[in-house]
Formats: C-alpha cells, sequence, structure tokens
C-alpha cells in the first residue's frame, strides 16, 4: 500500500477517547451484562475467569489487532480491506463472511436491544408493582411472541441506529460513544454500589468469583474462548472496519488493550451488580433471558429503592445493546459505501431496511412463526446458531492465519510500531500467537462447535 496515496476522504475517529468509547462501544453488549456473569456463575467462578482472562489477554487482543493491522493498512471497508492488500488471494473470504456475520447478528440482537427497551418503559412505568415471580415470567413468554410489539420496539433501536451511523464516523458514532460509554460506566457503577450493600449479597459474590475447578468442564473452556470472540466483537467485520478508521498516529497495542480491560471489567461489574441482589433476596440464579428479563425484575421489587434502580439497570442493558447495534450496521453499510460508491445517508437506510425485514421474520419466528424451524430451530434461534459457530469463528480463524502467514511481516511490524515511532517488544509474540496458537485455539472451538469433536 502506498500511504502517500491514502484516501483523503476517509473519516476518522478524531481522538484517542473517541475511538476508544466506539470500540468499547461495540464490545459492551448483552453479551457481558447477562451472558459472561451467568456462565462464568455455573462454570466454576473464579475457575473460569481466570480461563476467561488468559483467552482475552493471549487471543481476543491479538486478533483484535490483527483487524485492526487489515483495516489501518488497506482503509477501506472489511471485504475491501483483504481484496486491497491480496487482489490475487481468496482471503477477503473473511470479510465476507464477517460482512454477512454483522447482518445477521443485527437481525435478531435488534430484536434483544427492542426488549431491553420494552423492559426500560415498563420499569419507568411501575409495571411490575404487584406481580409475582409466575407473572412476570408469563408476561415475558407473552410479550416475546407477540407479532406486534417486539417489532415495534425493535423499529425504535433501528431507527436510532440509523441516525447515529448515518451522521457519519466522526459526527455520529464518535460523538455519541463519548457521551454513552461514560454514561455506561456511572450506570454500572451506581448499581454495584447499591448491590454490595444489601445485606446477605456476599453469596452472590461467592458464586461469581470462588474458583470452584471441579464446576470447570471441557465444554466451559471452549465456552469461555468463545465468549471472549463474541465479547470483543471479532469476526464480524466490526475492528477491520473501524481499523481503517483509526489515525496513524494512535497506537493499535494500546487501544486493543484498552478496549479488551474494559470490556472485561464491564463484565465483572455487571455480575457484581446482579448476583449479590440476586442471592441476598434467596432467588435462584437462572440461565440467560431469564435472568434478566425474569429474575431481576422480581428482585428490584423486593429491594429498597428498587424503582430507580430497576429504571438504571434497563437504561444501562439498553445502552450497552445500542451501541453495539451501531457498530454492527456500520461494518455492514461501510460495505455498502465502498462497494456501490455510494452516499452514506442512502447506504444506510437500504442496508437497514434489510436487515430489519430479516429481524422482523426472526422476531416472530418467537410467536405465530414458530412451527417455522430450519435444522430444528426457529430462524431466531437459527440465525444465532450459524453466526456464532460458522460464521465469526471462520471470519476469526481466516483473519489470523492471514496476518500470521500471508501478510508482509513489514506491514504488520510497521503498523504496530506506527512506522517505527513506537518502541513495541511484542511484535514477534504477536506474529507467534497468530501463526500458531490463535488459528489452533479458533479451530478447537470451531469443530466442538459444529460437533464434529464431542465432549462429554
Ligand atoms: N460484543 C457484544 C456483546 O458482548 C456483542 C456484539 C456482537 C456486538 C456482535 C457487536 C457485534 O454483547
Amino acid at each position: 500500500m502506498d500511504r502517500a496515496n491514502e484516501t483523503v476522504k476517509r473519516e476518522k475517529f478524531q481522538t484517542s477517547f473517541g475511538l476508544i468509547a466506539a470500540a468499547i462501544g461495540s464490545a459492551v453488549g448483552l453479551g457481558n451484562i447477562w451472558r459472561f456473569p451467568y456462565i462464568t456463575g455455573v462454570n466454576g467462578g473464579g475457575a473460569f475467569l481466570i480461563i476467561y482472562l488468559f483467552f482475552v489477554a493471549i487471543i481476543g487482543i491479538p486478533i483484535m489487532l490483527a483487524e485492526f493491522i487489515i483495516g489501518r493498512e488497506a482503509k477501506k471497508d472489511a471485504i475491501g480491506s483483504y481484496k486491497a492488500l491480496a487482489p490475487k488471494g481468496k482471503w477477503h473470504i473473511a470479510g465476507i463472511l464477517g460482512v454477512l456475520a454483522a447482518f445477521f447478528i443485527l437481525s435478531f440482537y435488534s430484536i434483544v436491544a427492542g426488549w431491553t427497551l420494552e423492559y426500560l418503559f415498563s420499569a419507568i412505568l411501575n409495571k411490575f408493582q404487584g406481580q409475582s415471580v409466575a407473572e412476570i415470567g408469563e408476561g415475558f413468554a407473552a410479550f416475546t411472541s407477540d407479532p406486534i410489539r417486539p417489532i415495534f420496539w425493535q423499529l425504535i433501536v433501528m431507527s436510532i441506529t440509523v441516525y447515529v451511523v448515518a451522521s457519519g464516523v466522526e459526527k455520529g458514532i464518535e460523538k455519541y460513544s463519548k457521551i454513552l460509554i461514560p454514561l455506561l460506566f456511572v450506570l454500572v457503577v451506581i448499581l454495584d454500589i447499591r448491590a454490595i450493600t444489601l445485606p446477605g449479597g456476599t453469596a452472590g459474590l461467592e458464586f461469581l468469583f470462588k474458583p470452584d475447578f471441579s464446576k470447570l468442564k471441557a465444554q466451559g473452556v471452549l465456552d469461555a474462548l468463545g465468549h471472549s470472540f463474541f465479547s470483543l466483537s471479532l469476526g464480524m467485520a466490526i475492528m477491520v472496519t473501524y481499523g481503517s478508521y483509526i489515525k496513524e498516529d494512535e497506537s493499535l497495542g494500546s487501544t486493543a488493550v484498552k478496549v479488551g480491560i474494559s470490556d472485561t471489567i464491564v463484565a465483572l461489574m455487571a455480575g457484581i451488580a446482579i448476583f449479590p441482589a440476586v442471592f441476598s433476596f434467596g432467588i435462584s440464579p437462572e440461565e440467560g433471558a431469564g435472568l434478566v428479563f425474569v429474575t431481576l425484575p422480581n428482585v428490584f421489587l423486593q429491594m429498597p429503592g428498587g424503582y430507580l434502580f430497576s429504571v438504571m439497570f434497563f437504561a444501562l442493558l439498553a445502552l450497552a445493546a445500542i451501541t453495539s447495534t451501531i457498530s454492527l450496521l456500520e461494518a455492514v453499510t461501510a460495505h455498502v459505501i465502498e462497494k456501490f460508491n455510494m452516499e452514506r445517508t442512502k447506504a444506510t437506510l437500504i442496508t437497514a431496511t434489510l436487515i430489519t425485514i430479516v429481524g422482523i421474520i426472526a422476531s416472530l419466528s418467537n410467536g405465530p412463526l414458530s412451527h417455522k424451524k430450519i435444522l430444528g430451530k426457529n430462524l431466531f434461534d437459527f440465525l444465532d446458531y450459524l453466526t456464532a459457530n460458522y460464521f465469526l469463528t471462520m471470519s476469526a480463524l481466516i483473519s489470523s492465519v492471514f496476518v500470521g502467514w500471508s501478510l508482509d511481516k513489514r506491514i504488520v511490524e510497521n503498523q504496530l510500531t506506527n512506522d517505527g515511532r513506537l518502541q513495541i517488544k511484542y511484535v514477534k509474540l504477536i506474529s507467534f500467537i497468530l501463526k500458531f496458537i490463535a488459528p489452533i485455539a479458533i479451530l478447537i472451538v470451531f469443530l466442538t462447535g459444529i460437533e464434529v469433536i464431542k465432549l462429554s
């Protein structure tokens, strides 16, 4: 790549804080707030945590770096970047899988993001008041299978997302991330203080942190690795696209480390906000969606100041979800802009419309269309399964192999050291990880995900 020739017009994140806030916005999402705390608890608490931290540090962060390198070197969208760096190869398949992953993930992620808005409004209107656990549970089932209400909220989520993405990299994504991410941190800190000052909350902290290696099985180790990719938004074209907006004087290494650490801290803080409260009221922690949408409204009902904290909690969840939907839409839109040479607003609208159509069908598959199955799953679950097990892992695998084996070593070194201006000691280590360790680890996750390797 001839750097002097770089397109003058390409938008950039203007400040380091804006860049980091945007990347954290993508990484911190529903995965941090309801999935991470729960999988940590059931897989042996502290034991799982140690493994998770290890994977984030030695595999997640290097892959994020690989994606940043590809994007910043090529300065194109995710598919265009691979094509620019390797015009003759087939490496751009990683970009195609990444863009497809972002497209399909957004189609169902926007549904769950919509649920968080419904719950935020229910919390504001104090709708859970006087309901029993069973009623809250039935209410959740009735809401998610309703043909209209989830779609109404999904459209609101998509409209907000379109507004931000259409406003551009600097005036949209960067601007709003700089406001929303600090707000998200403030909310989670307040919720943590409330939770740890509840009587009897220490059992919750024990559930989350106390290492119990007997509960950590091989599947738990794989979950840790798979979740680290999802949580850091890897393998979905996002970090390649964001990499292409990173200025030449930013350090890619320190950006990736800050994003990895912040993402993990928010996940831990979410666990600290949730479990002490759950245990303090003697409720057993439930898995997945039920934990956040059924158990917690019930916990808040019993908690002093519960009204305010429930509003804050669902605001936190909605914020985390919407900063992630922004990055998903950007990854797909950037491709449409460049591929069809289309103006940003138009590209955003067209992309979002297509995603919303798939999303509406996916939402209906939780209700009126639930009898239509693909490989035994409704569309909502099928999209989740397909993207998480195939698209995302394959895309991450190819990006790692590409930077580890095929991309010119000088490009990797120049990107990591900003053409020699930064003293970086870990260039060789990163190359080694991307060559051997990351591909082998991803391959194992991939083969177990599609059940070629079966764990007892
Ligand atoms: N990283 C986000 C989370 O943890 C999820 C996400 C997936 C965001 C894909 C963007 C893209 O919830």
